[in-house]
């Protein structure tokens, strides 16, 4: 599922402009961020976090499509969250849904790194999924 949400501020979030690594944690997998590839995927913003999680094969939950209508993408951005999006009121009040929310806690399909630092990004074991659909 991928779209927009119309009940929610337009986030100005231009994705990354050079390479830079995403390390998922606990998984380990860096994954390479070439920025002409992006989109990755047709979920979350283009260049979120969640957007190059599947483009890495790294499963994060995320119900509502990307959209900000839920807080199942939840991650925890240990390193680089000085140059990400800054989280909207809409992401800050779906956030107050999430479990074991940190100071460093973003929604994954909202959170756009500008590329300038790699990345340590946890995925809590709630935001795991562990069901992968057969190809
Ligand atoms: S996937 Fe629902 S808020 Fe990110």
């Amino acid at each position: 599922m991928a779209g927009t949400n119309p009940y929610i501020e337009k986030v100005d979030a231009p994705p990354a402009k050079c390479h830079f690594k995403v390390t998922f944690k606990p998984c380990g997998t860096v994954f390479e961020v070439d920025p002409s590839r992006i989109p990755y995927n047709r979920t979350g913003l283009p260049g979120s976090i969640l957007d190059l999680a599947e483009g890495a094969g790294v499963e994060i939950d995320h119900a509502c499509g990307g959209v900000a209508a839920c807080s199942t993408c939840h991650v925890i951005v240990h390193k680089g969250l000085e140059s990400c999006s800054k989280a909207t009121d809409d992401e800050q009040d779906m956030l107050d849904e999430a479990r074991g929310v940190t100071m460093e806690s973003r929604l994954a399909c909202q959170c756009v790194p500008d590329g300038s630092v790699d990345l340590v990004v946890e995925i809590p074991a709630w935001s795991r999924n562990l069901v992968r659909e057969a190809h």
